[in-house]
């Protein structure tokens, strides 16, 4: 192998530092102060305030590896690209550097460092859109073409529009710069342009592709291009150009322009290797060819329970990392479904009992030197997985009695409309055994059986499982579980607005409030904010009685009606760190220069001091209301959880 994935992480980091970049840390998986949003699946969800307009501690140009986690792609796991957990190289340039900077960093980085062949580079571009009055990208167009002309390979552009339009029309000869429609050259987290909502951010964006060489299936379409999803070509990375704000009026210019840019290291490790397997990755192989010991099976003949293993087991050792826990609410659901799911393929390929630890071990080891959590909670995060493997084994014995049959009555045939299969509701319907629903969802609540391996068990004996009902019986549960107030959006949307903020600032006094009345020893342990309420969660053993909660309560309340200033000041992290005035807790999630937000009543009483990336109130008296705690609970041991609202 030509190089390793920590090389290029490295490599890039390093890079983009001689480029006048800051190195900031990833950050966690789950995000601390997002809602709206389960994961951190893309680099640039942690900096959005700061695309919006807010200054960045570190600066205007900055660079990481951000750790990655998409829930919705654990059904795609098995072929040669599909990951649940990936890391993210990301740099950002604030209202700084623009499109030619941004586009020679990239591809200097993939040929002199990777020393990726620039005759397999292909590109595209943004064609324009004129429903929303957003102008084609010639410029983008312009750079690359001088980019390969140095390089000595012809560019030709091509017009493409949309994939499907791409697929009758192909590749013509010379051709390397791909116009395409928004569909596919416009990024925003709300996926489509159309779905941006008011407040939203976005922006054109020009991806690189690498030429694999393989042969182009047709089922994909009659011809390839750098879209196509044959496997022929992979995305390495997409530079979003973040210019763009939704407002009723339609699209307006950011204050800024910035420049988002995202790559998959796993991918640029596969370019480098010229195979587009990302499992064969130094990252990733270190654990295949440990399956391939302890199963006695060959990788090439087992691909997707291999790689299954290999993924779930990296996915959960990264969360777990984080701190989140086999289980079954949110965030710990999934790295149960990760887990029992893995036991589930281990077996079928014939990986002894207990193994798994084992190649959570081979994970820590190959990731530990660049996120140093992994090698710190090694201990934690061994045993963690050992005993959800251990509690799943007894549970599956018991659960599979409970594999109750029920007849359904089932349309099976399909019929094609318009090249699309769908169910053919006329043909007459087939008695089918099936698991119900309701069945489905106590396996679930009662022996922990992920809805997958429900329908994996399933499909090995034949039945079919009530999957839409489940679902809608899951939602139901989350729904009560999650006390009804907030929303998730798939993609996830951080919200800015001004309700957020107010309750944001409010959360600062709360948190001076509660440490005045019990003691230091409180600290943030996860902060969840809605323009409905604040949920809090801090370190505390045993309950908060109403009457201290009442006094919390008066503090805020008193600094809100006194007013004052919300000051913010950006300091070393060394300097902040020995400041013994100074509020923190996470203090590996911040990069190397902070921000301290200071919180002065008018007649000079600090009220509030924070470390913090905001946003906030200007003033005191903006936070306007009547803060109440409306809700006091144990979360879990040694830590408290309260809900407020302001009124
Ligand atoms: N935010 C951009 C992406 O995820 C870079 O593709």
């Amino acid at each position: 192998m030509s190089i390793s994935g920590n090389e290029i992480r490295q490599k890039y980091i390093d890079f983009m530092v001689k480029n006048g970049h800051v190195a900031i840390p990833s950050a966690a998986l789950v995000p601390d102060n997002d809602p709206t949003t389960l994961f951190t699946s893309s680099g640039m969800q942690p900096l959005i305030p700061y695309l919006m307009g807010e200054e960045h501690p570190s600066g205007t140009r900055l660079v990481n590896s951000q750790k990655c986690f998409r829930a919705d792609d654990i059904d795609e796991v098995g072929d040669n690209r599909h990951t649940t957990f990936f890391e993210m190289l990301g740099n950002w340039s604030l209202g700084d550097y623009f499109k030619q900077e941004q586009l020679t960093f990239f591809y200097t980085f993939l040929v002199d460092e990777v020393g990726l062949d620039p005759e397999k580079i292909y590109v595209t571009v943004f064609q324009g859109d004129e429903a929303n009055n957003v102008p084609r990208d010639t410029e983008a167009v312009e750079i690359w073409q001088r980019l390969f002309a140095k390089s000595g390979v012809s560019s030709d552009v091509g017009e493409m529009g949309s994939e499907e339009a791409a697929g009758r029309r192909g590749m013509h000869q010379n051709e390397r710069i791909f116009y395409y429609d928004a569909a596919k050259n416009w990024w925003t987290r709300a996926g489509k342009i159309e779905k941006m909502p008011v407040g939203e951010i976005g922006g054109p964006d020009s991806e690189v592709f690498y030429d694999f060489a393989t042969a182009h299936d047709q089922k994909w379409g009659e011809h390839c291009h750098p879209n196509c999803d044959c496997g022929r070509f992979l995305e390495i990375g997409n530079s979003v150009f973040m210019q763009y704000i939704k407002t009723e009026a339609g699209f307006e210019k950011l204050p800024k322009r910035n420049v988002d840019f995202g790559g998959g290291l796993e991918r640029i490790a596969a370019a480098a290797n010229r195979d587009g397997d990302v499992f064969k990755i130094d990252l990733l192989d270190c654990v295949v060819a440990q399956i391939e010991q302890l199963s006695a099976k060959k990788y090439e003949e087992n691909l997707e329970a291999f790689r299954i293993i290999t993924d779930h087991i990296r996915g959960a050792v990264f969360m777990i990392g984080d701190g989140v826990l086999p289980g079954n609410t949110e965030q710990s659901y999934f790295v149960r479904r990760l887990l029992r799911r893995a036991v589930r393929y281990a077996d079928i390929i014939g990986i002894p009992a207990g193994e798994l630890k084992n190649l959570a071990e081979s994970i820590i080891t190959m990731y530990g030197d660049h996120y140093v959590n992994l090698e710190t909670n090694k201990k934690q995060i061994k045993h963690a997985i050992e005993l959800e493997e251990e509690q799943f084994r007894k549970t599956l014995e018991n659960g599979l009695k409970q594999f109750n049959k029920i007849s359904l009555q089932v349309h099976l045939t399909s019929k094609e409309v318009d090249g699309k299969k769908v169910i053919d509701t006329s043909a007459p319907p087939v008695q089918k055994q099936a698991i119900s629903a309701q069945n489905a969802f106590y396996l679930f609540t009662t022996y922990g059986f992920p809805i997958e391996l429900t329908s994996e068990i399933a499909a090995e004996k034949g039945l079919i499982v009530d999957r839409k009902g489940f679902e809608k019986l899951m939602e139901v549960h989350r729904e009560k579980s999650r006390a009804g107030a907030e929303h998730k959006f798939k993609g996830g949307l951080a919200d800015s607005s001004e309700k957020v903020v107010r309750l944001h600032s409010a959360n600062h006094l709360m948190l001076a409030g509660l440490q005045k009345e019990l003691g230091g020893h409180v600290h943030q342990a996860g902060s969840n904010i809605t323009g409905e309420r604040l949920r809090y969660d801090f370190t505390h053993p045993e309950k908060v009685e109403r009457d201290v909660l009442d006094r919390v309560e008066e503090y805020v309340n008193n600094a809100i009606k006194e007013g004052g200033l919300v000051t913010m000041e950006i300091v070393p992290k060394t300097v902040a760190e020995k400041d013994p005035t100074v509020e923190a807790s996470f203090w590996d999630r911040y990069p190397d220069d902070v921000k301290i937000y200071t919180m002065t009543t008018y007649s000079g009483t600090v009220v509030s001091r924070e470390l913090c990336g905001g946003p906030h109130v200007e003033k005191l008296e903006d936070i306007a209301g009547t803060f109440k705690i409306i809700k006091e609970e144990s979360s879990s041991a040694g830590v408290r959880r309260v809900k407020a609202v302001l009124e």
